[in-house]
């Protein structure tokens, strides 16, 4: 095979049984069972036990007491540096030398202990003083535990939006963050670092999106008050509205139908200017490209929850990687069991077989 697949699109590298997005039913399933039957039903330490260990076994074990060892004013800098920590500090080999269960216990206690290094990070980032570990230790869910590290003493339905963004994101098939983390096991290298290239990974803005984007053009139809006008307005400027099309979905993105659901059940308070903007979104794009399904996606509805949890726009990126941990952690070990390294080819179109002495610089003396 010597055609060049730009950006891998179309080549299917993997088998896999954890999930993948059935793009024209417009649905998501983790090992078959749909999200919307997951989230904010089921807590999220179930569903990495599901995702990882294929069962709704409390999967996450509370995150052992460590100082975050790296502080630079960015979260998800901090966190990508110090779960790269963990291997030398907690002695992990490589998954070369390691069996199946042993590397599934390191992933658990490194994904629980990235969620405590975000939270660390927030407040470090803010001025916070750490919340003691001991009001940390009181706190129930991992999700409780992670929203009090982080806020003290979280508004329980803060927790419960932040819970269910977290299962709405934790897997999404074969993205470019997966597949980092699949290449990097794959090589045989600890579980730490296949996380952290992961995490790098993820911190692109092709990647990790930038719900923010959707905010801002809400608070914007609050001002004005007139949806369908901003609407318009931004669709003659040959501007793109943030939070609608996807590159995958050729119909509604199942995860947007979830976080809606989500964000209305738990009273969002910018749910009903939400919805008058999509609804006028969804109007004028479909009049405007009828040949083309343009939906909303994931970003759109995930920015209304982690607005009403109060998570600021800065702190988008590290939520997605908490959640995305999970989907990770259950592709590393999936990867490391085939034993396969992966290893793909290019198509070399440089410069034919030639002597130095062409090469510009060419100074032998
Ligand atoms: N607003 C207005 N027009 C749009 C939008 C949009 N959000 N999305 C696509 N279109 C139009 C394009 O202008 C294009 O029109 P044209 O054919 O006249 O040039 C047509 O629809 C097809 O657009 P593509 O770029 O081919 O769509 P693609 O599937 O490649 O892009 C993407 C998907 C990048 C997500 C795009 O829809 C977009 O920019 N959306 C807004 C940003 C956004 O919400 N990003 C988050 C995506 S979700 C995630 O990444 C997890």
């Amino acid at each position: 095979m010597s055609e060049v697949m730009h950006g891998l699109e179309g080549v299917v590298a993997f088998e896999t049984h954890i999930a993948e997005p059935d793009k024209e039913g417009s649905a998501l399933r983790y090992r078959g069972v749909d999200i919307d039957d997951l989230v904010g039903r089921v807590p999220f330490g179930n569903v990495w036990g599901l995702l990882v260990d294929g069962g709704f076994y409390p999967g996450l074990p509370p995150a052992e007491p460590l100082e975050l060892p790296v502080h630079t004013g960015d979260v998800r800098v901090d966190v990508q540096s110090a779960v790269a920590t963990l291997a030398p500090l907690w002695g992990f080999k490589p998954l070369l030398d390691t069996s199946d269960d042993d590397a599934r216990d390191q992933l658990a206690r490194t994904a629980s202990t990235a969620l405590s290094f975000v939270a660390q990070s927030a407040r470090e980032a803010t001025g916070q003083a750490q919340v003691p570990d001991a009001v940390v230790a009181g706190a129930g869910s991992i999700v409780e535990q992670f929203m009090t590290r982080w806020r003290g003493e979280p508004d329980p339905r803060h927790t419960a939006a932040v819970d269910a963004y977290l299962t709405s994101a934790a897997e999404h098939g074969m993205n470019a963050s997966t597949f980092t983390a699949r290449v990097v096991s794959s090589t045989g290298a600890d579980v730490a670092a296949a996380l952290s290239a992961a995490v790098g990974a993820m911190s692109g803005p092709l990647h990790g999106g930038a719900p923010s984007r959707v905010l801002a053009m809400i608070e914007e139809i609050e001002r004005t008050g007139d949806p369908l006008g901003y609407v318009k307005g931004v669709l003659d400027r040959g501007e793109r509205l943030m939070g609608f099309g996807h590159r995958v979905y050729r119909a509604e993105d199942p995860r947007a139908r979830t976080l809606r659901r989500v964000a209305r059940e738990l009273g969002a308070p910018r749910y009903e200017v939400a919805e008058a903007f999509e609804k006028a979104a969804l109007s004028e794009l479909h009049e405007r490209k009828p040949d083309r399904v343009l939906a909303t996606n994931v970003e759109f509805w995930a920015a209304i929850v982690l607005d009403f949890a109060e998570v600021p726009a800065s702190m988008f990126t590290s939520m997605f990687t908490c959640a995305r941990t999970a989907g990770w952690c259950a592709h590393i070990l999936e990867q490391k069991k085939t034993g396969r390294l992966v290893r793909p080819s290019a198509k070399y179109t440089g410069p034919g077989a030639r002597t130095p002495d062409t090469v510009p610089g060419w100074n032998p003396d």
